[in-house]
Order: C-alpha cells, then structure tokens, then sequence
C-alpha cells in the first residue's frame, strides 16, 4: 500500500476529506463533552434550594428536599436486615445473648436491657424503648439526665440554640419529650446555607478548647470522622461544670486512650455506679469509636469514618455520598474494594479473623470479672472490713474498664485490633490480681476453697440473682410508651405545624 502522502499528492480532494472529516469527529467530541457538562449543571440545578430553612430546622425530610439521594440513602438507616457474624443492625439482645453482662453491670440500669445498636433512623423510638431511661408518667422523673438525648437528634442544637447549652442539659429526661422527636439527621453534621460539614455538639468542641486545639481547623478529611466524632466517643456527666447540671464532657484532658482516660476519672474521684455484688466504685464506658479507631491502622493512613461508613454511590452520571450508615460489610464493593484489591471473601475474613480472636479473650476476661464480683460479694458477707477491700475493688473498677472499653466501642475489634487486645489483656491481668488478693482474704476468714457460683446461664437467672423485678419494670414501661409517647408526639406535629419554610 502506498503511503499516505503519495495518495494525497496524487488526489488533493482526499486530503480535504480527510481534514473535514476530522473536523466533524472533533466537532461530535466536543458536543458530547459539552451534554456532560450540561448534565452536570442539570444536576447541580436540581440540588439548588426547593426550599428555604434556618440551620436549626430539625426535619429531615425538609432539608430532604433539596437534596433527595442523600436523604433517600439516609432514611435507608431504618433497614434493619443486615446482619454480619458479629454486628449488624438487626437490635439483637445482647443480655440474652451474653448473661455474664447482667451480673458486671449489676446495680445499673444497663443490667435491665442492652441491645445492639440499630440505624441512626431509629435513634429516638430505641430510647423511648430501652428501660435504662424508666417510664417517667404520673409526676414521676425519670432516672436520666435531659443529657442523655444529646446524641440522638437535630433538635438537640435547635434547643441548645433557643435555651442554652447548660439549660438545655439541667432537668430530667421526660422534660423535653415534646421537644425531641427527629431521629440523628442533616442538620447534626451540616451547615445549612453550604452544606460543609459541620460540628454541632458542643462537648466536642470544648474537648478540642481544652486540649489546645482549634475544631475550625481541621482538614475536610478529618472533618469526615470528627462529625461522627460528636456522638461515637467516650464521654460522662460532669457535675463540675455548671452547678446542678449533668454537663457532658469528654474525658480527654490527660489523653484519649484507655488508660489515660481511668487516670482522668482516678484523678477526679469518678464513679459513674456502685456495683450491687461487690461494692467497687465502677466506671460505664459508652462507645469510644472514634478513639479506638484513631490509633489505629486506618486512621494512621489517613482514612476516614466516612470512607468505609459512607461511601461515594454512582447514580445516573452522579456521584453522591452513600448516605445509608451501617456495617461496611454489607457493601465491600464501595467500601473496601476502591482501596484493596483482594476479593470480597478474603477482606470478610479479614475482618471476621481479627473480631474472632479479639472476642475470645474478652470472653476470658469476662467470665473473670464475674467471678471476682461474686467472690467479693462472698468476701463482704465473710466479715471483710473496708480497708481490706479497698484495694481489691480498685482493681475490679479498672479490670472491668478494660473489658468495658474493649466491648462498647462496637467497632474496636477491627478499627484497632492490637490496641483492643492490649486492653483486653491488661483487663486480665488486673481481674486476676483481684482475685489472688481475694482469696488470700478468704483464707484469713477461714475459707480455703473454691467460692461457689450461682447458677447464670440465662438472661433471667442473671437478672433474678442480682433483684431485678423485670415484670414490673416491663409493664410500666408498656403503660408509658402507650399514653405518654403518643401525647409528645402529638405536640411536637402541633408545634412543627408553625415552623415557616420558604418553597421556590
Ligand atoms: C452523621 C453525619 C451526617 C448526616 C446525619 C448527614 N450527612 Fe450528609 N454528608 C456527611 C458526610 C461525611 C458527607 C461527605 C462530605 C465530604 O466529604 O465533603 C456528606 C455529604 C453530603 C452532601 C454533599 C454531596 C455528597 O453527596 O457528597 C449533601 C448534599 C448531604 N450530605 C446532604 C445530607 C442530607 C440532606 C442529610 C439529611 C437527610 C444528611 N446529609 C445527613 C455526613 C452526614
Ligand atoms: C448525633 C449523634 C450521632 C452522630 C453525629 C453519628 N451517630 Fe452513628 N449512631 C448514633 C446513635 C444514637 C446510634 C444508635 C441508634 C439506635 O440503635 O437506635 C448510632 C448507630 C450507628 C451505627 C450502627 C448502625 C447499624 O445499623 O448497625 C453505625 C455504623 C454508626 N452509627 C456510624 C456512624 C458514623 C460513621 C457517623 C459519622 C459519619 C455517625 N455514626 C454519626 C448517633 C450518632
Ligand atoms: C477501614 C474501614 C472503616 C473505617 C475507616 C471505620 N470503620 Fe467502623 N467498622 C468497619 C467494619 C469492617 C466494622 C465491622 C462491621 C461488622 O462486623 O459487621 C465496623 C463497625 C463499626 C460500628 C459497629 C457497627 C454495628 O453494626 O454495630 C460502628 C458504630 C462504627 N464502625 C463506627 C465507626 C466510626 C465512628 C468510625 C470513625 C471514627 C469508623 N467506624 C471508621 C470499618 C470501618
Ligand atoms: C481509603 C482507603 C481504604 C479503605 C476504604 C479501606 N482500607 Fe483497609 N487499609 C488501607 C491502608 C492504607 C491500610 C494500611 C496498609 C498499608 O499501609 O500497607 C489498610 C489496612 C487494612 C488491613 C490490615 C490491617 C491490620 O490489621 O493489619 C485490613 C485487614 C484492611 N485494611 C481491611 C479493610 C476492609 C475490610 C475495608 C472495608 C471495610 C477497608 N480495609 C477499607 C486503606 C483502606
């Protein structure tokens, strides 16, 4: 064939075609790259405002409008078929599962429910339901702090906004039932004129303050764990801040890992309950996340909460943020795969190995701690003085810290599986100098055996030992949900009949 320069040489017209031909080529190309774009801007035009509202709005559905796959994605939270081998959303009992639990929190409301945790969707109707709250009615307070609705919902900063933030804590429980009713939502993690990430809760912010940090200058990436940060974190009610206020306030100030948090709360004499077998002065440990996490591996590569919790999604030529928030492992394809290469089975495995092994030691240190609660309840009843048991009950509170940390921070076992091993296994070590320390006072008593353990192989054997009355607490919570929620519920529709939105 001869070369192309020749053809034209010889045939000038075909060069000309050649030329006009690339001209309409290029022509096409650039058409379809300006519909793109076009398409782009069609979708940016969907996303600008159908509707006006403050920052303080606290329906979902009204910030849905403008942006209906977030929102559509987010209310997908209320699915609660996934289940993995160990978590999941299905809100299984964990005390049915694991009775051990009812005797370790024994003289706390968390000895009468536990469950795993389900959607943000149902982060109101889950603490309507649970019995740690009681069932306020008649006149009757609740056993809780108005604190304990903090990381539930987007009203929380609009009655910070419109009372205060210490006022808004001071008082019981039931007092701002009417008040609280949109589950965790849009406006507890965005600005409202931008939609930029935002931190709405202020304990975070003076946790930050009181470290020297400045919350407002954190890089975007960072703001992609902090705003789960606001509520995934280890927290307590300090009675030090504002004067007959259950203040939250988070426990950093001599660092954010296990052990410098029991030094902070030695250091300020804090006990969060008396525990009903043994006597130790115990510390709850809620659900520390997003410190675990942040020594780990994950974090120390620069990944995100957002990056595994809620990944991009592809949609008709858009990429949005996934907003369904759940385990990762029901989507490994965009949770996982668009760092890792390995298959989906493998990285399963992955995760399943590290929860397995960690799970098998915190077992051991469980069945310890209950043993050296029942062994010092058996101490007291010998005749052992408080000063004999001082020392013992220090090492129950931290052993029992340990395991605490370990089993609350749901995540641990593979956010930061040799951080949570650690614990686990200090845990162990300190359960079981209790224990030698025990039975060396139980042979100065004149018992030089085995102590003999109660039967506690069901959740309500457990209970039973330890006294709960749980038919009555059930049916008064049954009464409760049944003519007190409904009224809040009610005023609440009244009182967001009167909120003013602008539509375009
Ligand atoms: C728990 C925190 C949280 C909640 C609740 C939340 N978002 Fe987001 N949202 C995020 C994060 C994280 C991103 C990713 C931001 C980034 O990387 O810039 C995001 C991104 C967005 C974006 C930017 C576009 C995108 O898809 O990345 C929009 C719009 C948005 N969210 C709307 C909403 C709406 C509407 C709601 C309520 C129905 C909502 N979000 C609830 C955390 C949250
Ligand atoms: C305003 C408080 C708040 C914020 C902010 C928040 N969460 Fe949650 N989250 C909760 C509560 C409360 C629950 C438990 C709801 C229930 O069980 O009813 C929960 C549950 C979860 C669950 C369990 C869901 C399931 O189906 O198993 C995951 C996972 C989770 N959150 C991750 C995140 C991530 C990631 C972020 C940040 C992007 C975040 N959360 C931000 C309060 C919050
Ligand atoms: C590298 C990915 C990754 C990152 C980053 C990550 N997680 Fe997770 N997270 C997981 C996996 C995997 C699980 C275990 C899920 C299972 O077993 O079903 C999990 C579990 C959880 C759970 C328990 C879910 C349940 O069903 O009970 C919560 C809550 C949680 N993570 C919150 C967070 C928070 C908050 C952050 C940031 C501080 C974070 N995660 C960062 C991968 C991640
Ligand atoms: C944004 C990127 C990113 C995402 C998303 C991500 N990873 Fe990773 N992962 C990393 C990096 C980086 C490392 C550290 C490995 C290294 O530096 O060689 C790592 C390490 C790991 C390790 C080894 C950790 C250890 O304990 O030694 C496992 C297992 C793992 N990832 C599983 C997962 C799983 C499962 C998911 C999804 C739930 C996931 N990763 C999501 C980036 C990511």
């Amino acid at each position: 064939m001869q070369p192309i320069s020749e053809i034209i040489k010889k045939k000038p017209w075909i060069g000309w075609l050649l030329f006009f031909a690339t001209v309409i080529v290029v022509f096409i190309l650039g058409l379809f790259a300006s519909t793109i774009v076009e398409r782009r801007a069609e979708s940016v035009f969907v996303y600008t405002p159908q509707v006006e509202h403050s920052q303080f709005e606290p329906r979902n559905n009204v910030w849905g409008e403008n942006f209906p796959r977030q929102y559509q994605s987010y209310m997908q939270t209320a699915d609660t078929t996934f289940e993995s081998k160990h978590l999941g959303s299905t809100g299984k009992d964990a005390l049915e599962d694991n009775p051990d639990m009812v005797i370790l929190w024994s003289g706390y409301a968390f000895s009468r429910d536990y469950n795993q945790p389900r959607g943000h969707y149902y982060a109101i109707e889950d603490l309507y339901n649970t019995l740690r709250v009681g069932a306020p009615m008649d006149g009757n307070k609740s056993i809780q702090p108005n604190t304990c609705w903090t990381c539930k919902s987007p009203d929380v900063p609009r009655l910070m906004e419109e009372h205060g933030v210490a006022e808004f804590y001071a008082g019981t429980w039931e007092m701002w039932g009417e008040e609280v009713v949109n589950h965790v939502g849009c406006a507890d993690c965005h600005e409202a004129e931008t939609m930029n990430l935002r931190i709405s809760r202020p304990a975070l912010v003076e946790a930050f303050d009181r470290m020297g940090k400045d919350i407002n200058s954190a890089s975007h990436q960072e703001m992609r764990s902090l705003v789960c940060a606001q509520c995934h974190v280890e927290y307590y009610f300090s009675k030090d801040v504002v004067d007959g206020v259950d203040y939250l306030t988070f426990p950093w100030d001599m660092g954010k890992n296990v052990d410098d948090i029991a030094e902070y709360f030695d250091k300020i004499e804090f006990t969060d309950w008396i525990h009903g077998l043994s006597r130790a002065p115990m510390l709850k440990a809620q659900h520390p996340d997003y410190e675990v996490f942040s020594t780990g591996i994950h974090a120390e590569r620069g990944v995100a909460c957002a990056d595994c919790h809620m990944p991009y999604k592809s949609e008709g030529g858009m990429k949005y943020t996934n907003h369904h928030i759940r385990s990762p492992l029901a989507n490994v394809s965009s949770s996982c795969q668009v760092c890792h290469r390995e298959e989906t089975d493998d990285l399963v495995k992955n995760v399943y190995d590290r929860q397995d092994k960690i799970y098998e030691i915190r077992t051991k240190l469980e069945n310890l701690l209950v043993k050296t609660h029942i062994e010092a309840e058996f101490a007291w009843e010998m005749g052992a003085t408080e000063k004999e048991m001082d020392d013992i009950l220090m090492d129950i509170r931290h052993a029992q810290w340990r395991w605490d940390f370990a089993a609350a921070g749901h995540g641990n076992s593979f956010h930061n599986p040799l951080e949570t091993s650690r614990m686990i296994s200090n845990g162990i070590e300190l359960a079981q100098e209790a224990r030698l320390k025990l039975s060396r006072l139980l042979a100065s008593k004149g018992h030089n055996e085995p102590v003999p353990m109660p039967d506690i192989s069901t959740k309500e054997k457990a209970q039973d030992y330890i006294g709960l009355d749980m038919s009555t607490l059930n049916a008064e919570k049954e009464q409760f949900l049944n003519t007190v929620v409904p009224k809040w519920l009610e005023a609440a529709k009244e009182r967001e009949a009167t909120y003013k939105t602008t539509r375009k």
